[in-house]
Parts: C-alpha cells; sequence; structure tokens
C-alpha cells in the first residue's frame, strides 16, 4: 500500500480510538451528568461536516446526534437539497449534554474542542457547516453574528467554513426558514463547485 491509502484504512481506528478517550472523558462536571458521551457520526470521508451546538434530551437518552426534533428538521433540510445523511459526518462543538438546555459555557467548549479538532483532523472534510451561534462563535469567530454572516463562506487553510441557523431556532422562529434554505442551496453550489 502506498502511504496515502495506509493513511485512510487507519482512519476507523483513529476515529474509534477518540470515540473511547471521549467516551470516557471526565475532564468537565458536564460527565457526572449526562447518560451519554454523543461523539458524532457519519461517513468517515465526508466532504461536508456539520458541527451543531450540543446533545439535546433525546441525543442524549441515545448516544446519537441530532435525532431529536432538530435532527428530524435537519434531516428535512437535507433531503430538500439532495444531502444524505449517510455522506456527511455530524458533529457537535460539546459531546455531553448541558442540563435544562442551557448554553454551553466557554469553558464548556474550550475544554471539548480537542475532539472536534481531531475528528476535523481525521475526516478532513472539504467544508464545515456550523449550526448554530454557538458553534459558529466557537470555530469561526467569537464575534460571529449569525443574523448578519449566514451563508458566508470564510476560508480556511484546508477547507471552506460557512455558518447557518441552528434548527432548533428554525422551529422556534420559522420566519427564519427561507434563509437557510438559502444558506444550503449556497452549500450546495460549492460543494459542486469543489466536486469539479
Ligand atoms: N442540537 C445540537 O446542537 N446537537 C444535537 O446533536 C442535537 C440538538
Amino acid at each position: 500500500m502506498v502511504k496515502n491509502e495506509v493513511e485512510m484504512a487507519n482512519l476507523p481506528k483513529r476515529l474509534a480510538e477518540l470515540k473511547k478517550e471521549a467516551e470516557a472523558c471526565e475532564d468537565c462536571p458536564l460527565s457526572k451528568t449526562r447518560k451519554n458521551v454523543v461523539f458524532g457520526e457519519g461517513n468517515i470521508r465526508a466532504d461536508i461536516m456539520f458541527v451543531g451546538e450540543g446533545p439535546g434530551q433525546v441525543e442524549d437518552e441515545t448516544g446519537h446526534a441530532f435525532v431529536g426534533r432538530s435532527g428530524q428538521l435537519l434531516d428535512k433540510m437535507f433531503k430538500d437539497v439532495g444531502i444524505n445523511r449517510k455522506n456527511v459526518y455530524i458533529a457537535n462543538i460539546v459531546k455531553c449534554r448541558v442540563p435544562n438546555n442551557a448554553d454551553p459555557s466557554v469553558e464548556y467548549r474550550l475544554t471539548c474542542i480537542k475532539y472536534l479538532r481531531e475528528q476535523v483532523k481525521i475526516v478532513k472534510p472539504k467544508i464545515i457547516v456550523c449550526l448554530g451561534r454557538i458553534a459558529a462563535t466557537t470555530i469561526i469567530d467569537p464575534n460571529f453574528k449569525i443574523t448578519k454572516e449566514h451563508g458566508i463562506w470564510y476560508n480556511r487553510k484546508n477547507f471552506f467554513m460557512m455558518a447557518t441557523y441552528h434548527p432548533s431556532a428554525l422551529l422556534r422562529n420559522p420566519d427564519l426558514m427561507k434563509d437557510a434554505q438559502n444558506d444550503f442551496k449556497i452549500l450546495i453550489d460549492k460543494y459542486n463547485e469543489i466536486k469539479k
């Protein structure tokens, strides 16, 4: 095997090891209240990675990302633009549920971000889409304003990044849906462009 193939063959093992590490993590107080660590999942060679905020109640109970009401809406939005969940990777900024659906504090985010960083290094997506303010302010820019900057591309060394509204914001405020749907179209345009 040439080096690249060896690296590729090792990816599932590296990701599985990282998942095990995250599942044993006790680096912040959320480890005491979580039912499950929601590591993230999807295609290990995905070109597109979606990054949410952190597990909700259903995710905490099942250990899977975006499977509650927000996840159902996300699936619908995927379907509308022809994205198959099996072809993308989905992760969160924090891997454990914050009780009472509070925002994850900056401290929790900074403690947990090491897992997402490694996931990005292993999966090497070409595009990262932040779902909501928490993801965007954590990994694009601390001053990110989702209402003004959603749907705009930010070039990083190894990938393109953009943010759109979190599905839970869309459930609370359906007026935002048109903008979010347009962001998904912008995403598909970029994907088609880089696949040329
Ligand atoms: N909200 C998130 O940000 N992530 C999930 O996995 C579920 C709901």
